[in-house]
């Protein structure tokens, strides 16, 4: 096979039912916020995950962001966050006028570095009048949202028992880690909100859209309330709060349900692909992956490597037409989050940034195309 086509990153793979319940919905006019494939997403979403409620959402962004807001989250109040996520994490935190009060990441599992953030809490926090305060400037810390990175899953046992001596309600950020799980556990339960995203390089795409899980019948009844601007009588336009126009469409969640079908085939192939890149280079220069800790499965979302050639490394396979990418510009990098606390000993973050490329991933992809790539990966190390 030649190498002359463009691998990508991490495509959707519309393999399944799509087309037959996005006819459905176009058929029938249902193609709005109201419909039943909504509904039935967000279950289907909630009952993979082992959570009872799903409140579907345009993007993970907005679901973050409600998650946060029914948190409690306030205007000047910190969240904290770990430094190596996507900027949508740190975000959703801005759109309420906090600030991401940002923890480095491990250097072995790349997540938000449990050591340091024990060591913060118990040196640089104070509890006055039942909040959690940062003592250096007195300011309140109103959540944590421990992101899930690359669908990896930290010590939750241990995050657990260190949040838990605080007042510090927690949303997880499981945008990335729909199929994993820790300790027969899935991400984005571990707290009473996890949201998922479906982007369109998620395990599962709907274009764009998100889901917020809870155990909580409560709070599944406020974000769905919030998310669909707060409307508070069948009859008439009175609405009790300010809310969101942030529930996902009919046509999409349409494709979500025909992608949900195939969530168990994409996350094997997910595996495989893991497999298969881990056995080709494996002992190939200084090539080194992200560690698991036993009991954690993950679904395997974007293979990312990290080699102190990866600068090199990109260039050649970008020559090759084989897609990768670095890994997201930590948020103390970023100009609207650079003034923010850091907790750091040695920016790890910054390492990991500086070394780490993702590869090809995509459900879809062939094993030609595989082969192609860990060829030409190993090629850079050969030389
Ligand atoms: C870590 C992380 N957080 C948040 C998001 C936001 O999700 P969305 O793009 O659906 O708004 C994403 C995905 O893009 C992500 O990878």
């Amino acid at each position: 096979m030649s190498n002359d086509k463009l691998i990508a990153l991490s495509l959707p793979n519309i393999s399944g039912n799509e087309w037959k319940y996005v006819k459905d919905c176009l058929d029938t006019g249902w193609i709005s916020s109201v419909g039943a494939y909504v509904t039935q997403f967000e279950q289907m979403v909630a009952d993979f995950a082992g959570a009872k409620y799903g409140v579907a959402a345009v993007n993970g962004t907005a679901a973050l962001h409600i998650s946060l807001l029914l948190s409690g989250v306030k205007a000047n109040d910190y969240v904290i966050l770990p430094n190596l996520t996507f900027v949508a994490s740190a975000n959703s935190i801005r759109y309420i006028g906090a600030d991401p009060l940002l923890v480095d990441a491990d250097s072995d599992l790349w997540q938000m570095d449990l050591d340091l953030l024990e060591t913060f809490l118990e040196d640089e926090t104070d509890i006055r009048d039942g909040e959690l305060i940062y003592i250096k400037d007195g300011r309140r810390i109103g959540a944590i949202m421990p992101v899930h990175i690359l669908g990896n899953i930290c010590d939750m046992d241990r995050f657990t028992s260190i949040v838990k001596k605080y007042p510090l309600p927690v949303v997880e950020d499981a945008t990335e880690a729909l199929g994993s799980s820790y300790k027969g556990q899935h991400a984005g339960t571990f707290s009473p909100f996890g949201c998922f995203s479906f982007n369109g390089n998620k395990i599962i795409s709907t274009g764009g859209g998100g889901v917020i899980v809870t155990s909580d019948e409560e709070l599944a009844r406020k974000a769905k309330h919030i998310t669909t601007t707060a409307k508070a009588s069948p009859d008439e336009y009175y609405h009790d709060e300010v809310g969101y126009n942030y529930r996902l469409v009919n046509i999409l969640a349409a494709v979500g349900v025909a992608q949900m079908e195939q969530l168990p085939g994409f996350i094997e192939r997910k595996k495989e692909i893991v497999k298969f890149y881990k056995d080709a280079f494996g002992g190939v220069g200084d090539i080194g992956f992200q560690q698991e800790l036993p009991g954690v499965e993950t679904n395997g979302w974007l293979f990312t490597i990290r080699t102190s050639r990866s600068e090199e490394l990109l260039k050649h396979l970008d020559a090759n037409k084989i897609l990768s990418r670095r890994f997201w510009m930590p948020m103390n990098k970023l100009p609207m989050y650079s003034g923010c606390p850091y907790i750091t000993r040695n920016d790890e973050a910054g390492s990991i940034y500086n070394s780490c490329l993702s590869i090809p991933s995509s459900t879809n992809i062939t094993d030609a195309e595989l082969e192609i790539v860990a060829r030409e990966v190993k090629s850079v190390f050969n030389k």
